[in-house]
């Protein structure tokens, strides 16, 4: 990658470095042929066994199988799943989410209340960003200003988020000249704030996966990037720490994803920078096909934290 005065202004204000690429592997091959995911996580997504690849481009009827008041309602909810029916109405919540097109998961995003969430929420924050997008960013929860502008990463945490996408040369806009190659959709886990800003809960994370299951559908994405131990958890269904995680390509719904550290933990510890901007580039990697299966990422040498 050639970097712009620009570009590297940025990374040197972030205490960066302009990356530049590791000698290409020859077989660099689609974002397909990226190594599977390490022993290390456990199980294989129950995601990936609900909805089939996210690759496969479906047309969606606007709401099909289930009303829009079920989608929402709380008898679906994780937390009444214990008995038969409910455990029912869980998976036909999960089907019909996974069945909506995107004004249809707009609207069942904002109808939800599968949790106790959105009673103390302002506004849902459904996600940003060009729905056709190579790169999808997932994050953890809405926090304060979130909550109020409606919109993802807006704070503090957004704004060392945005420059790093920027020194990539991506955006979250969804309107502008961009190629798809350019853009990014971000979303989090939970799409309503927890109070305070509270860890999210098993039940509200079980809730709201569906609903980021279908964001990636949509995206259908060249790469995630998930950001945090909420991310991962809720997407590669793993309590294993960013640091083991980060370094190598996972893969979720058959798309390739890379782990890194949430940029709020990078604004409490600046040291991380470096790991995270590496992360960012075996990503970029991925996307570019210049990653073959069985290569490591710049840093996998580096003891994993
Ligand atoms: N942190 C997140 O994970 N998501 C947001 O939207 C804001 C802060």
């Amino acid at each position: 990658m050639i970097w712009s005065a620009r570009q590297q202004q940025m990374l040197r204000a972030m205490g960066l470095r302009p990356w530049s690429r590791a000698a290409p592997v020859p077989q660099a091959g689609e974002p397909e042929k990226v190594a599977a995911p390490s022993t290390e996580s456990t199980s294989a997504p129950a995601s990936d066994r609900a909805v089939g690849p996210a690759r496969t481009r479906a047309a969606p009827p606007h709401v099909a199988g289930a009303s829009a008041a079920a989608l929402a309602s709380p008898a679906a909810s994780p937390v009444a799943a214990a008995d038969e029916p409910a455990a029912a109405a869980l998976a036909e919540r999960r089907q019909a989410i996974a069945r909506l097109d995107w004004p249809a998961l707009r609207e069942a995003v904002a109808a939800c209340s599968a949790c106790t969430l959105h009673g103390t929420r302002t506004q849902p924050v459904f996600g940003v960003g060009h729905t056709e997008a190579h790169w999808m960013v997932v994050g953890e929860a809405p926090g304060e200003q979130e909550d109020l502008q409606g919109e993802p990463f807006v704070g503090a945490a957004g704004q060392l988020l945005d420059q790093m996408l920027a020194a990539l040369s991506l955006t979250r806009a969804a309107e502008g000249p961009q190629p798809p190659a350019q853009r990014v959709f971000i979303a989090n886990t939970l799409k309503c704030r927890p109070p305070r800003n509270r860890n999210p809960q098993p039940d509200e994370l079980l809730a709201c996966e569906p609903f980021l299951q279908r964001q990636i559908a949509l995206v259908q994405p060249r790469i995630i990037l998930a950001m945090g131990r909420f991310a991962i958890q809720s997407l590669l269904q793993s309590n294993e720490p960013v640091g083991k995680l980060r370094g190598r390509v996972h893969r979720y719904q058959g798309v390739p994803l890379v782990v890194t550290y949430h940029p709020a933990y990078l604004l409490r510890s600046p040291a991380e920078k470096a790991r995270a901007w590496d992360d960012l580039c075996l990503a970029a990697q991925v996307v570019e096909g210049e990653l073959s299966p069985s290569s490591p990422s710049p840093d996998a040498s580096r003891s994993a934290r």
